[in-house]
C-alpha cells in the first residue's frame, strides 16, 4: 500500500512485461497493461457490480475453496482497490450479453470497449522480483492428493486458517466441515528428493511454515493432536529454534520419518499413514482427520522468459543465478540487473526483504552515479577485418554486440558498457576481427610459445578460466596438495576465450596434451559462455580424429574453485596420458596440422582471387 501511494513510484498492476532490451543504464521496457474493463481512477469498490453478476466461478485466491463472480476484487487487500472483469468468465461483453454490472454502476466506470494498453519506457536499472511458485504434488500419487479430499497442501491450509479465508478462519476439514482433531504434516513434499519426483534442493521455508501453523492451530485449539513427519527440521534463522521448541512444548509431536503411502477410510474419510520412525526404528501406523503436505517451492513458470530477455543465467534448479554468491549476492551477471526474493533462490520473508533493500540500494548507487566504469577487459571490433557475419552477435552472452550485415559488409558494433569480457566473441570470430583487450591472440600465442620453447614433450598446456579452474588450482596449492609439475597454466577470463587456434597452435608446437578447463555449466561467470567452449572442443575432437590425431590428447574438464582435489586428480590423469605420447606421435601431429593449415591457406587464397576476379571480370570468372 505504501508503494501504491508513493508519489515517485509508478505501480503497474495487472500488467506483464512483453519485452526488455538494452543494457545497463539504457533498458527499454515494453509492458502490456491488461484490460480490467473497469476505470481504475473511478472505481470506489462499492461491490454493487459483484452483487448483480450472475456468473459464479471458483476463486483462485481461495484456491477453489470458495467462489467469486466474473467481476470481482482479486483479494481483500488488493492494490489498487479496484474491481476486475474477467473476460473469459463473463457471459459476453462484445456484444454485451448481460451488462448488469454496467447498469448498476453509478459511477459509470465499467467500459466494455477497453483494450489492453501497451506501455513503453526506459529505465537505467532493473530489479527482478518475480517470486516463486509452489510445487504441484499431483505427481506424488502415494499421498493421494487428487484422490482424498482430506489430504490438502500447506497453501490450502493457509487459506483455511486465515481470517480472510473462505471460512473466515474457522478451521474445518473439506469432507464434513467438522473441526479436525488429528492433523499430520508431511514435510519436504517436492523438496530434497532424488527419485525424479520433485526437486533435489531444500525449499528452506517449509519447516518454519509448518512450525508456525502448528502453533497457530494449537493456540486456537490446545487439544488438537498434531504430528509432523520430517527428515530433519531446519530451523536455522534468528528465533527459529525457539519457535520450534515452543511448538514441541505445546505438544506438537515430531516423528523423524517420511510416510510411504496414505490410505483413506471410505466410511470415516480419515487418512492412515504408515511410517518408519527412524529414531526408534519402529514401523508405525497413524490415523488422521486431515493430512497437510508441506510443499516445497519452485521457480515461477515465466522465469525463463525473464532470463532470456535480460540475458541472465540460471542454476540447475531453475532459479536465476547471482553474480557471486558471497560478494555480489543481489547483482545479476548482466550489468544493471538486480534480484530480490525467491526469483534467485527459495527464501523466507525476512531474507527477501533484506535482499530487496540491498537490491534497491545497489540500483540507487548505479543511478545516482550517473555514469559507470566499464571493465578494462572488453572486446573491440577491428572494423577493417569485420565482415559483419554476426557470429559474435549470436555467441555474446550479454547481448553486447549488435548490428553487422555480411551482404552490405557492415561491421558489428560493440556496446562496451554491456561487455563483460568473456572473450567468446574473439574465440568464435573466423576473421580475427575482434580484439580482446588484455587477452589478445598475440599475448596468448606468445605464452604458448614460451611454454613450449624447451622440451615441449614434457609440458601439458592447461587453459584455465579465471573464476573457477584457476581458483581450483590455487586451492590445490594452498592446501599443499601434491601433483605432477608438467602442467603449465595459461589463464583466460573464461573458457569461452580459448580459441581453437590456441589449441591447434599448442599441438603444432609439440604439446603432447592440452587441457581446457572452466566452470561447471551454470557456474560460468559469463552466463553460458562455456557452452560455446564445449561446442568448440567437440568440433576440435572431430577435426583431430579426421587428421589421424588421437582426440584424447585434447581434454575438457569443468573444475570449480572449491575442487582443489579434482584439479589434482585431473593433473595426475593428464600426466599418465602425457607419458604415453610418443615422439613419433607428436611429429605426426605437427605434420598433419601443418598440412591442414597449408590446405586452408591455399583454399582461402583461391577463394579470394576468385572473388577479386568476379569483381573485375564476372563473365571470365564464370567460364
Ligand atoms: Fe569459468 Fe566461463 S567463467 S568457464
Amino acid at each position: 500500500m505504501d508503494v501504491g501511494r508513493h508519489p515517485r513510484v509508478n505501480l503497474l498492476t495487472f500488467s506483464e512485461i512483453e519485452d526488455i532490451s538494452g543494457y545497463i543504464g539504457n533498458f527499454q521496457v515494453t509492458v502490456r497493461k491488461k484490460v480490467r474493463f473497469v476505470d481504475e481512477a473511478e472505481c470506489n469498490a462499492c461491490a454493487e457490480c459483484e452483487k448483480v453478476c450472475p456468473m459464479v466461478v471458483p476463486d483462485e485466491f481461495q484456491l477453489g475453496f470458495s467462489s467469486r463472480k466474473a467481476i470481482y476484487m482479486p483479494f481483500p487487500q488488493a492494490v489498487p482497490s479496484v474491481y476486475i472483469l474477467n473476460e473469459s468468465d463473463c457471459l459476453g461483453h462484445n456484444p454485451i450479453a448481460c451488462g448488469k454490472c454496467a447498469d448498476v454502476c453509478e459511477k459509470d466506470c465499467i467500459d466494455f470497449d477497453m483494450k489492453d494498453e501497451i506501455i513503453e519506457f526506459e529505465v537505467g536499472a532493473v530489479i527482478v522480483a518475480t517470486g516463486m511458485e509452489v510445487y504441484d504434488p499431483t505427481e506424488l500419487d502415494e499421498y493421494g492428493y487428487t484422490r482424498y479430499e482430506n489430504v490438502i497442501t500447506s497453501m490450502e491450509l493457509e487459506r483455511l486458517i486465515s481470517a480472510g479465508g473462505p471460512t473466515e478462519g474457522h478451521f474445518i476439514r473439506p469432507t464434513d466441515q467438522n473441526t479436525p482433531k488429528r492433523i499430520a504434516f508431511i514435510q519436504c513434499v517436492g523438496s530434497r528428493t532424488l527419485n525424479g519426483k520433485g526437486n533435489p534442493y531444500c525449499s528452506t521455508i517449509c519447516c518454519m511454515n509448518t512450525i508456525k501453523n502448528s502453533l497457530l492451530l494449537k493456540d486456537h485449539n490446545p487439544d488438537i493432536d498434531i504430528k509432523v513427519f520430517y527428515m530433519d527440521i531446519r530451523a536455522y534463522g534468528k528465533g527459529f529454534e525457539d519457535l520450534y521448541q515452543r511448538s514441541k512444548q505445546a505438544g506438537v509431536q515430531y516423528i523423524r520419518g517420511i510416510p510411504g503411502e496414505a490410505y483413506e477410510n471410505p466410511t470415516t474419510k480419515n487418512i492412515s499413514l504408515t511410517v518408519e520412525d527412524t529414531i526408534t526404528g519402529s514401523l508405525e501406523e497413524h490415523e488422521f482427520d486431515l493430512v497437510v503436505l508441506a510443499l516445497g517451492v519452485i521457480p515461477r513458470h515465466d522465469t525463463e522468459f525473464i532470463r532470456k530477455n535480460l540475458s541472465l543465467s540460471k542454476t540447475e534448479d531453475g532459479f536465476l543465478m547471482e553474480s557471486h554468491p558471497k560478494l555480489r549476492p543481489v547483482d545479476a551477471p548482466t550489468g544493471g540487473v538486480f534480484f530480490a526474493g525467491c526469483v534467485e533462490s527459495p527464501k523466507d520473508i525476512k531474507e527477501s526483504v533484506t535482499q530487496a533493500g540491498a537490491a534497491a540500494a545497489r540500483a540507487q548507487i548505479l543511478l545516482n552515479a550517473g555514469k559507470i566504469s566499464v571493465e578494462a577487459i572488453t572486446s573491440e571490433c577491428l572494423t577493417d577485418f569485420c565482415t559483419g557475419c554476426g557470429v559474435c552477435v549470436k555467441v555474446c552472452p550479454f547481448n553486447a554486440i549488435t548490428g553487422g550485415d555480411a551482404k552490405l559488409k557492415i561491421p558489428v558494433e560493440m556496446i562496451e558498457a554491456a561487455c563483460k569480457g568473456c572473450g567468446t566473441c574473439a574465440a568464435e570470430c573466423n576473421f580475427d576481427a575482434i580484439l580482446m583487450r588484455h587477452f589478445e591472440d598475440a599475448q596468448i600465442i606468445a605464452q604458448i610459445d614460451a611454454v613450449l620453447d624447451e622440451n615441449p614433450m614434457e609440458k601439458i598446456i592447461v587453459f584455465a578460466c579465471n573464476w573457477c579452474s584457476y581458483a581450483g588450482a590455487d586451492l590445490a596449492g594452498l592446501s599443499r596438495l601434491q601433483y605432477p609439475l608438467s602442467q603449465r597454466v595459461i589463464r583466460t577470463m573464461c573458457s569461452g576465450r580459448v580459441d581453437s587456434k590456441f589449441i591447434l597452435h599448442a599441438f603444432e608446437n609439440g604439446a603432447p596434451i592440452v587441457l581446457v578447463s572452466g566452470c561447471h555449466f551454470a557456474d560460468c561467470h559469463y552466463i553460458d559462455a562455456n557452452r560455446w567452449t564445449q561446442k568448440r572442443v567437440d568440433k576440435l575432437w572431430d577435426k583431430l580424429e579426421k587428421l589421424g590425431i588421437r582426440p584424447e590428447r585434447l581434454q575438457l574438464e569443468w573444475i570449480s574453485a572449491a575442487e582443489g582435489q579434482k584439479w589434482v586428480k585431473t593433473m595426475n590423469e593428464l600426466e599418465e596420458m602425457r607419458i604415453q605420447v610418443t615422439q613419433e606421435e607428436i611429429e605426426h601431429t605437427i605434420k598433419m596440422l601443418k598440412e591442414d593449415r597449408d590446405r586452408a591457406e591455399r583454399k582461402s587464397k583461391a577463394k579470394k582471387s576468385l572473388t577479386d576476379l568476379i569483381k573485375k571480370e564476372p563473365v571470365k570468372a564464370i567460364a
